[in-house]
């Protein structure tokens, strides 16, 4: 089975807590071309009723909400949700406190511990790629949706990051192997997604997020490379003197050309039960 929907090895080590995710959106915050931001971008997407009842799935660490904290209605109720404990207890230590946040619960896509109906909307931000059985998991999103409700559902295109996938493998080809054919084998991203959810849904729209990354720093881009080290099948990239090597490695391109510039292909799909 591949990583990628290996739910023990997403639950105990790549998201056992927000390390390696935080990591990712360090090197996205600091280096994109586009300066709106991600978080509030998704945000704008949304039309949910003044009182309207969200779930988020696989929420990790709840940076859409904290990006966005004041702007979310008073009258909302929104439920926090992932397959790994130690997201769900991070996303209530920050957010916890705030009226709006109902509930936090450790809950797997594929089966969903939420009565029929109960949702006017449900968000899935990067992560229907890691479910073993999407069939399932979108029956299930459907099932907890009220009839006109809507799945906001992120995800990436093909060629996302494609760069920084090369530069790993050319710089410790032994480690960083097959990261780029498992971005490939993405079950669900930008090019295919709109037909799977359009099986499940109507009105199955896309809209697309201009970005790129433009770095011009080693130690973030190493470190995003470490985070997907073990997603690429390994146990993980060295650490210690071969991470410090590697940021040599990086720097030398970066002065070399001024900057490393990566292709970003990533947006949303909206879509109605
Ligand atoms: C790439 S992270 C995205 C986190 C967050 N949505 C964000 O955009 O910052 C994917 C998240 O999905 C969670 N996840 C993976 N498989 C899941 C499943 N079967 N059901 C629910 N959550 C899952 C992971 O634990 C992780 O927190």
């Amino acid at each position: 089975m591949s990583r990628l929907t290996d739910r023990g090895y997403l639950r105990d080590d790549q998201y056992r807590d927000a390390t390696n995710l935080r990591s990712r959106m360090t090197l996205h915050e600091h280096f994109s071309t586009n300066p709106y931001g991600w978080p509030r971008w998704v945000f704008d997407q949304f039309d949910i009723p003044p009182h309207g009842r969200v779930l988020e799935l696989g929420c990790g660490p709840g940076a859409l909400w904290i990006e966005n904290l004041g702007r979310v209605p008073d009258g909302w109720r929104v439920t926090l949700s992932d397959l790994s404990p130690g997201m769900v207890e991070e996303a209530r230590a920050r957010l916890g406190s705030h009226p709006a946040f109902a509930a936090f619960e450790v809950a797997d896509a594929q089966a969903l511990p939420f009565v029929d109906a109960g949702f006017d909307a449900v968000v899935a931000n990067h992560m229907l790629y890691h479910v073993p059985d999407r069939a399932r998991a979108l029956a299930e999103i459907r099932r907890v949706l009220r009839p006109g409700g809507r799945l906001y559902a992120a995800t990436n295109g093909l060629g996302h990051m494609r760069e920084l996938d090369d530069l790993g493998r050319r710089l410790a080809p032994d480690d960083y192997p097959e990261a780029r054919d498992s971005r490939q084998a993405l079950g669900f991203n930008l090019e295919q997604g709109g037909e799977e959810l359009a099986r499940v849904f109507t009105r199955v729209e896309l809209r697309r997020y201009d970005d790129g990354l433009v770095v011009t720093e080693a130690a973030p881009l190493v470190d995003y490379l470490l985070s997907m080290g073990g997603m690429a099948g390994r146990r993980g990239l060295p650490r210690g003197a071969a991470r410090a090597r590697l940021i040599a490695a990086v720097r030398e391109e970066i002065e070399r050309a001024g900057a490393i510039r990566v292709t970003k292909s990533t947006g949303l799909f909206i879509a109605e039960r």
